[in-house]
Parts: C-alpha cells; sequence; structure tokens
C-alpha cells in the first residue's frame, strides 16, 4: 500500500507539473500572438459603413466577435482603451494599478483581420434621418480640426451612461464619482490628502474628525465595494503608516432604501451589512441624501418619532454612486424619435437590439433598454449577440448575391445538364439561407452577481443547474478573484492584476500620494 500511495502521489506530481507547464505555454503564446499581430486588409469603402460608439463592454464584445472584412468599420470613443470597471474599486486604493485594467483599443484592433478606423472623439449628435454622427475631439491636444462627422449605413450606441445626481444641488461639485479610471485616481489622491490634512500641525480635533471621515452615499455595489476596499486599506496599511490617526478614520454608507445590495438575496445582504459592522463600517440606510456642500452632507430620515430629521454629516472625502443618469447624445437621439416618446433611462430596443422607431442603429449596454440591469454582464451578452447578427447579416447578403448571379447564369444556360447543376447548387444555397437566418433574437443568461464587500470576503448570487446558489465569506472572495481574473480581457491584463495582488500583499499597498 505504501508503494501505491507513492505512485499516486507521483501521478499527482506529474499531473500539476503538466499543467504548469501547460498553463504557461498558453500565457506566454498569449503574450506572443498579443505582440505580433498579422497582416491586416484594408476596409473595403464599397462595404456598408458600420459605426460603432462607445469601447466599453458593450462596444467591445461586439468588436472582439465582429467579422470586420465584412463592413467598412468606424469606433468613435473619447477613451482610446477598455476599462475592466469591476475591478475599478480596487483602484481607489492602489491595490490594483489603474493601468492594469485598461487595455488599449488599438492593440485588440490590430489583431482583427480587415482594418478598423479609430477615432478618439466624442459624439454630439446623432441625426438618425441623415445618417450622419458630428464627432467632436475633447482631448487636451487639438488639431485645426477637432470636429467633423461621420456617414453611417449602420450605427451600434454603446455610450453607456453618467453618473446619475438627481439634480441634488453641489453633487456635481464637491463629491467624486466611481465611473471611470480618473475617478479612482482622484479619490485615492484625496485618501491620502485628507489623511496628511488630518495630521497638520495644529489641526483642531474637529477638523481632524471632519477629514477622517469617509463618506459613500449610495448602497448599490458600487458604494458596498468601494466602502470594503477603503476599509481594507484603513485595516491593512494606514493603519500601520499613520496610527495617530487610528482612532479617527471612519467610513459611512448613507443609503436612502431599507437595505443595501438590493439586488442580492435577502441571506446575503444580512451578511454583507454584519460584515459591515465587523468591519466597522457605518450603515446608515433609509437615509437620503438631499445637499451637499464642500464639507458636509444633509441627509433627511425619519427620526423615532415618526418625524422627518435633516442631518448635517461633515465629510473630509464624498463619493457619489447612486447609479446611472442618460447621456446627453442619447437623450438628444430619443428626443428626435417619436418611438422613443415614453423611453427614460434610455433608448428602448426591441428584441434584435434594435432601436425602437430608427432603422439601421442598434443600442447595446448601458444605454439600452431592454428591461436588463445596467451590468457589465448584460452589455458583454449585447454586444457577441449583434456581432453574430452582423456576421449573419453579411453571410445572408453573400447568399443573396450569388443565388442572383446563379439564377441569371439558370435563365442564360443553354445545355440541360449546366442548367441541373446551376438548380443543384441553387437548392444548395437555399437551404444554407435558411440556416444562417434561423437566427433567433437576444436572451440573457444571467450568470449571477458577485461582489466583494472587504476583509477578504465577498458575496456571490450564482444561477446554477439547479436553481440559485446564494454563498458569502473567505472562500467566495477566491471565487470572485478568479472569475474576475479569468475575465480580464487579455492575457497582459490577468497578468498584471496577478502581480498587484501579490505587491499588495507582499509589500502593503502605496500610501504616497502622487
Ligand atoms: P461602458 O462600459 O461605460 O462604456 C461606454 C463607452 O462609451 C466608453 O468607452 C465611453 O468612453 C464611451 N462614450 C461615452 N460617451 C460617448 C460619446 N458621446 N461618444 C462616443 N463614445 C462615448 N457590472 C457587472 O456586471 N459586474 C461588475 O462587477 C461590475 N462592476 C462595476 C464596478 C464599477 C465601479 C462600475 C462603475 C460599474 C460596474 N459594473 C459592473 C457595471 C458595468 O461596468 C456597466 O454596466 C458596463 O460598463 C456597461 O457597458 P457599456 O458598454 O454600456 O458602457
Ligand atoms: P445602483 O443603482 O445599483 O445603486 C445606487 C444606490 O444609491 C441605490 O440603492 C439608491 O437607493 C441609492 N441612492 C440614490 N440616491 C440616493 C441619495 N440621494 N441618498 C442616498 N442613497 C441614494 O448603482 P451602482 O452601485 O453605481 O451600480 C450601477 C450598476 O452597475 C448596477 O446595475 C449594478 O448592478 C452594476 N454594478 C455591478 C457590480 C457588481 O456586480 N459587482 C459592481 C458595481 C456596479
Amino acid at each position: 500500500p505504501k508503494k501505491s500511495g507513492f505512485r499516486y502521489f507521483r501521478w499527482a506530481w506529474r499531473a500539476t507539473y503538466l499543467s504548469a507547464i501547460a498553463g504557461l505555454a498558453y500565457t506566454a503564446y498569449g503574450i506572443y500572438e498579443m505582440k505580433n499581430p498579422g497582416d491586416q486588409a484594408e476596409p473595403d469603402p464599397t462595404k456598408k459603413t458600420l459605426v460603432i460608439l462607445g469601447t466599453g463592454w458593450g462596444a467591445v464584445s461586439l468588436l472582439k466577435k465582429l467579422d470586420t472584412e465584412n463592413y467598412n468599420v468606424v469606433v468613435v470613443s473619447p477613451r482610446n482603451y477598455f476599462l475592466f470597471t469591476p475591478l475599478l474599486p480596487s483602484c481607489t486604493t492602489g491595490t490594483i494599478e489603474h493601468r492594469s485594467i485598461m487595455e488599449p483599443v488599438r492593440n485588440f484592433l490590430r489583431h482583427k483581420k480587415a482594418s478598423v478606423k479609430f477615432y478618439e472623439a466624442e459624439a454630439t449628435k446623432i441625426d438618425y434621418e441623415k445618417k450622419v454622427v458630428y464627432v467632436n475631439d475633447d482631448s487636451e491636444v487639438k488639431g485645426a480640426t477637432s470636429s467633423t462627422e461621420i456617414h453611417f449605413d449602420m450605427l451600434v450606441v454603446g455610450v453607456g451612461a453618467e453618473n446619475a445626481t438627481f439634480g441634488i444641488p453641489g453633487v456635481r461639485e464637491h463629491s467624486c464619482f466611481l465611473k471611470e479610471v480618473a475617478d479612482a485616481q482622484r479619490i485615492r489622491k484625496r485618501i491620502m490628502d485628507c489623511c496628511e490634512t488630518a495630521t497638520f500641525k495644529d489641526q483642531s480635533p474637529e477638523e481632524r474628525k471632519r477629514l477622517l471621515h469617509m463618506v459613500v452615499v449610495g448602497g448599490g455595489p458600487t458604494g458596498v465595494e468601494f466602502a470594503g476596499e477603503l476599509q481594507d486599506f484603513f485595516e491593512n496599511d494606514l493603519k500601520t503608516w499613520m496610527p495617530e490617526i487610528a482612532d479617527e478614520f471612519r467610513v459611512t454608507l448613507v443609503e436612502a432604501l431599507p437595505s443595501v445590495l438590493p439586488m442580492f438575496s435577502k441571506q446575503l445582504i444580512d451578511y454583507t451589512e454584519q460584515t459591515f459592522k465587523e468591519e466597522t463600517i457605518d450603515i446608515r440606510t433609509k437615509t437620503m441624501v438631499k445637499n451637499v456642500t464642500k464639507e458636509y452632507i444633509e441627509a433627511e430620515y425619519v427620526g423615532a418619532d415618526g418625524k422627518k430629521v435633516l442631518e448635517k454629516i461633515p465629510y473630509g472625502l464624498l463619493v457619489w454612486a447612486t447609479g446611472n443618469a442618460v447621456r446627453p447624445v442619447v437623450k438628444d437621439l430619443m428626443s428626435q424619435i417619436p418611438a422613443q416618446a415614453d423611453a427614460r433611462r434610455g433608448l428602448n430596443v426591441n428584441e434584435y437590439l434594435v432601436v425602437k422607431g430608427a432603422e439601421n442603429i442598434w443600442a447595446v449596454g448601458d444605454c439600452a433598454v431592454a428591461n436588463y440591469a445596467p451590468t457589465a454582464q448584460v452589455a458583454a451578452q449585447e454586444g457577441a449577440f449583434l456581432a453574430r447578427l452582423f456576421n449573419q447579416m453579411a453571410k445572408t447578403e453573400e447568399i443573396e448575391t450569388e443565388l442572383k448571379n446563379l439564377s441569371n447564369a439558370q435563365e442564360t444556360a443553354t445545355n440541360k445538364d449546366a442548367r441541373d447543376q446551376i438548380f443543384g447548387n441553387i437548392k444548395d444555397l437555399q437551404k444554407r439561407l435558411r440556416r444562417v437566418n434561423s437566427m433567433g433574437p437576444f436572451e440573457y443568461s444571467h450568470q449571477g452577481s458577485l461582489a466583494y464587500i472587504g476583509s477578504e470576503k465577498a458575496v456571490a448570487d450564482i444561477s446554477w443547474l439547479t436553481g440559485n446558489i446564494a454563498t458569502g465569506g473567505t472562500v467566495t472572495y477566491f471565487f470572485w478573484r478568479s472569475a474576475y481574473l479569468s475575465m480580464c480581457f487579455s492575457t497582459r491584463n490577468r497578468v498584471l492584476v496577478l502581480m498587484d495582488w501579490i505587491k499588495a500583499k507582499t509589500f502593503g499597498r502605496d500610501v504616497s500620494r502622487e
């Protein structure tokens, strides 16, 4: 038995060894392929011009799967990179460096079979009747031409959403959002600035308390994940390097509804709230922020006597995470289309993601309303669906042209054998056409929801064969990490994120304010 035990051990060792080699080889191949793009065909101007607005989850997922040789593809976005948003909260504290979750669009567009035009610009207006998009270079460096127009035959709107403020005074002026890389950088700087300023010589105790109060408004997943990351940063690093702030640093999460993470199951909501209590994050539910000033927020809640109370809450850092609002360019398009008169949260689309009331315009992701939550998961599946649809439309057109040519040839053919041969070919093509045209409408497949809640714990509501699994804790946290690592855009991103995690664990997070 000793011998056979040893044999199993040897086999297990060999299997591990071989899978490590396979993993390394796969990574090395990924890197080689990424660095050595092949030749690309030039875009064919005689083909239909497909304009894609945005380089987020929806647009990039479409571009990844699109056969670009079928169209004259043009991409317009003010951001020349894709951002892996699920790990953005980790960038606010330096657990992950922002460049690790950015993938330049130039890199992946260079790997498409036929080249794609990319313009770093913002679409300011879509004229759907003229089939024109007006674009504006809003970057720091502008050339002699900084605004122009682009004609389209087909248009995909994937511009995402902007931050909701509900018109609450002072939000835009005084708070930090958490949507873009610049937002995460701003928050990271501001956390350290608050800590350093609080320890400034002769700072009054009251002012220290205010500066060290970090307030997060919005108990959706963005607010919860950020609060968790911030508390981790404090517990693991700030407390060690700045022990003088240890007793005063506080994180408060303010939420208007009765609980945080409303999209998760009750069990996970309770688990999150309990974990936050242990982490000493103060949760203020049923509290609605009504006004924001430079140094405090005014929040309303119902007191024990049933009367409304307006409380002033001083803060050093205010992070505003209250969800999405419609972008102006989308609002403007909605106002041009009578069928969109009832649309409120974005462009109403049909089951093929066509913008209702407009021809040849599709919408994906957060700017489209298709009765799904505005998540990366939905946007990515919608983008992949459109790629399949457009690939199929191109194939259909190709077969139809071939069929037309064949029936012309059949009419002019003098020989019976040739006519029979053509007849056979036509039958085959018609069969292929039926197969190609059998694509059904978009159907979303929900894989589940995941959120990090701090102290190496995560919550997950996962759709499984037999139903839903709701789980929370440290094992879920490792699942969360491996799921997001595997979902990163490229091998390069995966390696960089992994290195950042190792770096933060080994040396701690960087507390310098740059
Ligand atoms: P986006 O990804 O926002 O992309 C929009 C693109 O359009 C960008 O490239 C932008 O630059 C561009 N654009 C903007 N304006 C214009 C214009 N006028 N013209 C041209 N281009 C324009 N979802 C999940 O499912 N799981 C998660 O874990 C998760 N975590 C998140 C964490 C954070 C911090 C945030 C903010 C969101 C998170 N989400 C998550 C939600 C998810 O990021 C969004 O649902 C998703 O990004 C929507 O994809 P999109 O393509 O519609 O928009
Ligand atoms: P959200 O819309 O999910 O949550 C915003 C919260 O802010 C709401 O609970 C709302 O009640 C609250 N709120 C609004 N106004 C308020 C006020 N004045 N005072 C106090 N509270 C107020 O927004 P979030 O978290 O930004 O998420 C946006 C989308 O992105 C969602 O669809 C979400 O599912 C998705 N997302 C998913 C993540 C994940 O799966 N891990 C992570 C981050 C975002």
